[in-house]
């Protein structure tokens, strides 16, 4: 095995140069970026010292890479990834892995055929706070879980953003808005937290607040098979906004905001208390607590270094690519419960998702309007919990 990673970037608009910047620069060890790709021979002038192309079949067919890395529009995520795994190549990929179920069970196929290693940039997952909490409910800290609440209305984004890219926010370019977009972190991280849950009821604007075709606007109701239930809000049309998650246990209340993990820790366990207590008012006594967590390294540099440990040492994938299915199908389930007003059992019908998405895509009529205003820095797209 050779003790370094040749990777080619393929996309290199805001988050495709961003990655391909770092890995230029060295920043990642035993990482070589060695080829870029992009359609628009534009984005490739920057480019000059290494091999460009503006097709990714030849990228994957001309031996200069081991791996690639997928920083396209979303439907691209499918066809470019098989196409890497059928060629011998390691593939992280942007999230989501694609836009929907059935897409993600055809690369997940071609992933397991092929041998290769698959990770997906949620690098969200490596924020020292997610971890922190990730122990805490895994460590049983708060018992038995009984809701969850996450508001995450901070994603907000201007009308210049949406009409900055031409497959934005359209059903046939991106395949979804607010959803497939910017909460695919925040889906992952729900079910990397707490699992699947088996219902979903959604109710999701779509337009609400832009002109734009896809949904702006999401209150998602979720069951869990424990009886836990769960209320999902976001949007890309408030501001200020508000990013907290609160989470009730049998042994308190944990909730994040702000940066902050705060523990309100009951003395006794509540459910215990519930049935047992002889008065008609009492409650259970409860501790503060603000539970620190580490300042280690974080973000899409750590998720890339893991990629590559994971193709020369077999180190244990952070984000392992596969895993991001479960995001996608809980977009996918919120976007079906509104289109078919209804509540959804999990697992979601990934074909009957696939069909409505394809009516979508043949009628849609949305008319992308030129091109208004240019992209801001990617990095200022970037936030934590
Ligand atoms: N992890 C994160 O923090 C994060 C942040 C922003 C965006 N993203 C993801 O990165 C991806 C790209 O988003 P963006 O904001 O950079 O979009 P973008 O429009 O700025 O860039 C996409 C680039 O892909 C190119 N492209 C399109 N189809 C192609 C194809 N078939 N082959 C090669 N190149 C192709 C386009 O020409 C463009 O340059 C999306 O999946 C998005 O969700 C992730």
């Amino acid at each position: 095995m050779a003790n370094k990673v040749r990777i080619g970037v393929i996309g290199v608009g805001g988050m495709g140069t961003f990655h391909a910047r770092y890995l230029k620069a060295g920043e990642v060890k035993r990482c070589e970026l060695t080829a870029v790709c992009d359609i628009d021979p534009d984005r490739l002038k920057d480019w000059t010292d290494i091999p460009t192309f503006t097709d990714s079949r030849e990228l994957i067919r001309s031996g200069l890479v081991d791996a690639v890395l997928i920083a396209t529009p979303h439907y691209d995520h499918t066809t470019i990834g098989i196409d890497a795994f059928q060629n011998g190549l390691h593939v992280l990929t942007e999230k989501p892995i694609s836009v929907h179920k059935a897409d993600c069970e055809k690369l997940i196929a071609a992933y397991k055929a092929s041998g290769k290693v698959f990770s997906v940039m949620y690098q969200m997952r490596t924020e020292p706070l997610c971890k922190k909490v990730k122990q805490l409910l895994n460590s049983g800290e708060l018992g038995q879980i009984v809701r969850i609440n996450w508001i995450v209305t901070d994603w907000f984004r201007t009308q210049a953003y949406y009409d900055s890219g031409g497959w934005r926010a359209t059903w046939k370019g991106e395949g979804g808005g607010v959803l497939l977009n910017q909460c695919p972190h925040n889906l992952d991280l729900l079910q990397w937290w707490f699992g699947m849950p088996s219902k979903i009821r959604a109710f999701c604007g779509f337009g609400k607040w832009h002109d734009i075709e896809v949904e702006d606007a999401v209150t998602a109701y979720l069951e869990y098979p424990n009886g836990a239930t769960g209320v999902f809000v976001t949007t890309t049309g408030e501001a200020p906004g508000t990013n907290r998650l609160e989470v009730a246990g049998d042994r308190g209340k944990l909730v994040v905001e702000g940066g902050k993990i705060t523990f309100i820790r009951n003395e006794e366990p509540m459910l215990e208390f519930l049935r047992t207590c002889p008065r008609g008012f009492g409650k259970p006594a409860v501790w503060n607590i603000e539970i620190p967590y580490g300042r280690e390294e974080s973000g899409h540099k750590v998720v890339t270094q893991n990629f590559v440990d994971a193709i020369l040492d077999g180190a244990e994938r952070i984000t392992p690519g596969e895993e991001g299915i479960n995001s996608v199908e809980l977009v996918n389930c919120m976007l079906y419960s509104t289109w078919t007003d209804s509540t959804v059992a999990l697992p979601l019908d990934g074909a009957a998702y696939e069909a409505k998405l394809r009516e979508l895509c043949a009628t849609s009529r949305f008319e992308k309007k030129e091109v208004k205003a240019k992209q801001d820095d990617i990095a200022s797209s970037f936030k934590s919990v």
